[in-house]
């Protein structure tokens, strides 16, 4: 398993414990934002350091009283101006969405922190005067999740716009640090529930179904680690709004519903009814599909039970990369899709 990862994602998973910890306190001592009044919290960037604003999204929305959005684009939301928060994303610096969309901010005034390992990003905010957040590089940015996300926490507790995060991060880390032992490479498959998804997802077209405001975010990282990981295709939706679509279409085509696995994403924090639209949903699926897993988050507070998933789900891909025989480090076709569009 080990050959194939030229990029050594298995030392930097093992490494996410860890990883969160320093994130925190990099959050914790970095310079603030210069904001008067808060009304809006915006989150630019794209790929691996977007989906740290979707864990804020997600996480924020039942403890901050202003609202968080997340802007995959070049240009901003009408509604940003001298009142938007704005966290500029980008593990590189130099993705040019995130570029255009920092200028952009620049132009309406915005309250601006940039998030970046340095890059044209860390030259512009450095030139303007934006406070920079600067973490470490030398991983894959998907692989450095916590570093694109805690310390946003950190920040906006030291803003006083949330409280209370540092008891969850002490939980989050230990909670990684144990469920680490059973998903490492040396935990053999009857107590690995990582290399167990990755055994069913083989040869499989995975789809992974979380819920609205629980688990959303890590069925969408998880699809996205099984693209830019295995760098195979999958799929993935939340309750309940896919019961209201996506589920009526598994009637036909039969011989291709088979290669379907679906994976549903429990959470403690589900909404009741949800739990209920779940175990309906799985009977009806279960019969067409080639198999349906459920896997449930552990741990107490909410970093914790998000990150116990994604963590399971960031092993799996990694794991399904190497029965493929891919390397699951380098993604050719960004890097070539950037470099095209460089030239251009
Ligand atoms: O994981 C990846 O490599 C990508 O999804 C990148 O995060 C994405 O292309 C954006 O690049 P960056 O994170 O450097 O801004």
């Amino acid at each position: 398993m080990y050959k194939v990862d030229s990029m050594d994602m298995f030392k930097a998973l093992w490494g996410l414990p860890e990883q969160c910890q320093d994130a925190w306190r990099l959050g914790m001592e970095s310079p603030l934002p210069q904001a008067a009044a808060v009304s809006n919290v915006l989150v630019t960037g794209l790929g691996g350091s977007a989906i740290g604003g979707d864990l804020l999204r997600v996480y924020s929305s039942g403890k901050m009283s202003v609202p968080v959005a997340v802007n995959r684009d070049y240009l901003l939301p009408e509604y940003v101006d001298e009142s938007t928060l704005i966290f500029a994303i980008s593990y590189s610096g130099n993705t040019e969405e995130t570029l255009s969309a920092y200028e952009e901010a620049r132009r309406r005034g915005a309250s601006i922190m940039a998030l970046t390992t340095g890059g044209k990003l860390k030259q512009m905010a450095e030139r303007d005067g934006v406070p920079v957040l600067e973490i470490p590089g030398g991983l894959a940015p998907r692989a450095a999740t916590g570093y694109l996300f805690l310390p946003m926490l950190a920040v906006l507790q030291r803003m006083g716009l949330l409280q209370g995060v540092e008891g969850e991060i002490d939980e989050l880390v230990r909670c990684l640090q144990e469920i680490r032992e059973s998903l490492k490479p040396e935990s053999p498959l009857e107590s690995n529930l990582a290399k167990q998804l990755a055994r069913n997802l083989h040869n499989r077209i995975p789809v992974i179904w979380g819920a609205s405001g629980t688990t959303e975010v890590v069925a969408q990282r998880f699809k996205g680690q099984i693209n830019e990981n295995t760098k195979a295709p999958a799929y993935w939706n939340v309750f309940p709004e896919l019961n209201h679509n996506e589920l009526v279409g598994f009637e036909v085509p039969k011989e291709l519903l088979e290669k379907l696995h679906v994976v549903i994403l429990k959470d403690a924090g589900d909404h009741p009814r949800v739990k209920i639209r779940m175990d309906i949903t799985k009977g009806i699926v279960a019969k067409v599909v080639s198999g349906v897993n459920e896997i449930k988050s552990s741990g107490e507070g909410m970093l914790a039970r998000i990150y116990s998933l994604i963590y399971t789900g960031d092993y799996t891909s990694v794991y399904l990369a190497t029965m493929y025989g891919v390397d699951p480090g380098p993604v050719k076709i960004i890097d070539y899709l950037k470099t095209e569009l460089a030239g251009r």
